[in-house]
């Protein structure tokens, strides 16, 4: 979807304007194609690397890509002063890759080339997309740094884990370009609001549980894991540490979002108690299995000529929703559930709400066609105080947002 054109502070109209920072790191090169979605997606994109990004990506790249100049100092064009004008017509900074440099500069206010000014005289959000090897990551001083910008309320990203340069592996790895630009879309949407849900841990279950008959098969369900992820987005665009139990899902990982998969009904639970420990919100966006085969054959189950199969017994799976409501680690720990139902949607919802004992149930409408896999979603979220909040239909994020809405209204 196309960005909409805003009109600016000097009352132009014309897209949203997009400064994109890349300081010096190898991830720059990802950036390019962070910069591409940006640009085809309707964004102004002024791109401001630092000396050391060039060494990694050359100017010509951002300014053909951009199709701006570029220059990395502030003594460039000084009639226009570019060093308090980029910063201030921004509507959006996205410094992409951070190096553990650039953060401790930002942190410290330093301004000693472009993107460094630029962003002392930015009045939009800001988001940075940190890359680096682990032990950088992990220094004391890149964590006092990261939590000093997020005090301030921008939003820094947690790197994913993953390769490294060279042969490392471990947290420090740059977050799909594709995911960045979707939390970019998201902040640009929700402008100079601040990021509520800084400093809350949310562990949200998305997907659809597995359970296994024997090593081919499995009873499942029809959920993409879509809605779930959209909660995992938009959580992470305010600013809120999230953890995603993903549940055989085949969606790329949000960016700045922990994902742990997990595959049957009785994995998920442990996985929900281990995170649950220290959430501040548990939402069960799940399909959970209501019910698991009594046994699991360790060969495949073979045809017997001339006989009937033997017929499938199941026992109940745990209801995880209800027994983390019923059971909260901690005080204020807020649960949210899914309702999905096919008939007497609200009637159903509401019981199913008191049965659940959770603080908000989203209720939405399943079948053939409706909700599984696609992008939109529609629903009324209901309170365990009586509220009753429709939302029309409308992308998997709106809802997510809205149900954001109703928990940060709700978190002590
Ligand atoms: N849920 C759960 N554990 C289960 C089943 C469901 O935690 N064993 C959670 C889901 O993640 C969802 C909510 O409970 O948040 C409701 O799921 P739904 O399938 O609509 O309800 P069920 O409990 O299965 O009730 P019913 O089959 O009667 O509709």
């Amino acid at each position: 979807m196309a960005a909409q054109p805003t009109e600016d502070r000097t009352g132009r109209t014309g897209k949203p304007r997009v400064v994109l920072g890349v300081s010096g790191g190898i991830a720059a090169y990802k950036a390019c194609e962070l910069l591409r979605r940006l640009t085809e997606s309707g964004h102004d994109v002024r791109v401001v690397p630092t000396a050391a990004a060039l060494h990694f990506v050359g100017a010509p790249t951002w300014s053909a890509l951009s199709g701006h100049p570029v220059s990395t100092e502030v003594w460039d064009d000084v009639h226009e002063v570019p060093h308090v004008r980029i910063g201030q017509e921004a509507d959006l900074v996205v410094v992409a890759p951070a190096t553990a440099d650039l953060l401790a500069k930002a942190a410290h206010g330093l301004a000693d080339d472009l993107l460094t000014n630029t962003l002392l005289t930015a009045r939009c959000p800001v988001v940075f997309a940190p890359a680096m090897h682990t032990e950088m990551w992990e220094h004391p001083a890149t964590a006092e740094n990261v939590a000093t910008l997020r005090r301030r309320g921008h939003l820094v990203i947690e790197p994913a884990v993953g390769r490294l340069t060279g042969t490392d592996t471990g947290k420090g790895r740059f977050p799909d370009p594709a995911e960045i630009f979707e939390l970019c879309r998201r902040t640009l949407t929700r402008g100079t609001r601040p990021a509520d849900l800084a400093g809350k841990h949310v562990v949200i279950s998305a997907g659809g549980t597995r359970e296994p008959l024997d090593p081919v098969r499995f009873l499942g369900n029809r959920s993409s894991g879509k809605q779930g992820y959209a909660l995992a987005r938009t959580a992470a665009a305010r600013g809120a540490r999230v953890t995603l139990l993903a549940a055989n899902t085949a969606l790329p990982d949000p960016a700045g979002v922990d994902v742990v998969p997990v595959g049957t009904a009785v994995q998920l639970r442990e996985a929900v108690r281990e995170a649950a420990a220290e959430a501040d919100v548990v939402v069960m966006a799940a399909a959970v299995a209501d019910f698991r085969p009594a046994h699991y054959a360790t060969g495949k189950i073979k045809k017997q000529d001339g006989r009937e199969p033997e017929p499938i017994t199941l026992v109940r799976n745990p209801d995880i929703l209800a027994e983390t409501a019923a059971d909260r680690p901690r005080p204020g720990q807020l649960v949210v559930g899914f309702a999905a139902e096919t008939d007497d949607v609200l009637a159903n919802g509401r019981a199913k709400l008191r049965r659940k004992g959770c603080d908000l149930l989203v209720v939405n409408e399943v079948g053939e066609h409706r909700t599984f896999g696609t992008e939109e979603n529609e629903a009324v979220v209901l309170g365990a105080d009586g509220t009753e909040t429709p939302v029309p239909r409308g992308p998997k994020e709106d809802l997510a947002d809205t149900v954001w809405d109703l928990v940060t209204a709700r978190l002590t």
